[in-house]
């Protein structure tokens, strides 16, 4: 079953050597790959699944992942300076835009890597790295994109915030050539990366970024709730936050979202 998934990883120029698993289901591919990890699995192992029954998000929460829709963990182990690591979510996020924007979806990036069309949240990105003594260890990089998902079966108040590549184009698409793609655009970031090239990835991200700068925004980050004018993001991909006292904050991590859209 992985052998298709692997061709198309090839046709794409997606860097071989990793193990590549394409299930019908699993609990979470972030999960699965970590174990693979954890096994020793060499960098650009992938695991693809058809459905996950617990998917996760960002901050505890969980996705929704009936079949149809993509759910792809890539395993890099990337030895780079820490400024630069902290663009990898930024690179995969860039990735996923400019993956749909193959099949005709024009897709913002909501800091730090949420990909949006409009107010509706079309994939998410969930990171998650492990250190050793040397530094970093792994990366898993989990990409959830709803691709033939009718948002209208999440129920509310999630349909009126989510849409997919069937939604937006009216035409169905394969997930796992979707899933190519993606690690192809990543495979072009992370090595720009690895060159010293981040201000590459940072200028991919800020033109796809969505246009809130100067705006109120809330973001979540750690226990804190933290609130300021959105002015950018620096070279190591923070969020630049100025305070009402006029004090800039560097937000390394968290989930964004405009203050106008915060019920009083
Ligand atoms: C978010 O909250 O926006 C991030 C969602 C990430 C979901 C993907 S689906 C593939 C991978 N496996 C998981 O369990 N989660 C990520």
């Amino acid at each position: 079953m992985s052998e298709r998934f692997r061709a198309l990883l090839a046709e794409r120029g997606v860097p071989p050597g990793g193990v590549v698993e394409h299930h019908p289901a699993l609990a979470s591919t972030n999960d699965r790959l970590r174990e693979l990890s954890r096994l020793g699995a060499p960098e650009w192992s992938v695991v693809v699944a058809d459905e996950q029954w617990a998917g996760r998000g960002r901050r505890g929460h969980g996705w929704a992942s009936p079949a149809g829709n993509l759910f792809l963990s890539a395993l890099l182990r990337p030895s780079l300076p820490p400024s630069a690591a902290s663009l990898l979510p930024l690179a995969a996020g860039t990735a996923v835009s400019e993956a749909v924007g193959e099949w005709g979806v024009e897709a913002a990036l909501k800091w730090p890597n949420d990909v949006l069309v409009g107010d509706r949240k079309l994939a998410g990105i969930l990171v998650e790295s492990t250190s050793g003594s040397s530094g970093i260890d792994s990366v898993v990089v989990g990409i959830g994109l709803n691709v033939g998902l009718d948002p209208r079966a999440l129920g509310e108040p999630l349909a009126g915030l989510t849409t997919s590549l069937q939604r937006e184009t009216g035409r169905s698409a394969d997930p796992l050539e979707l899933g190519a793609s993606v690690l192809a655009r990543l495979a072009v970031w992370y090595h720009a990366l690895g060159d010293g090239r981040g201000a590459a990835v940072l200028d991919a991200w800020r033109a796809r970024s969505v246009p809130w700068w100067g705006r109120e925004v809330e973001v979540r980050s750690g226990p804190a709730v933290l609130h300021g004018r959105a002015e950018g993001i620096d070279e190591a991909g923070s969020l630049l936050l100025r305070s009402a006292e006029g004090e800039l904050l560097r937000v390394l991590s968290g989930e964004a979202r405009e203050a106008r859209l915060v019920p009083s």
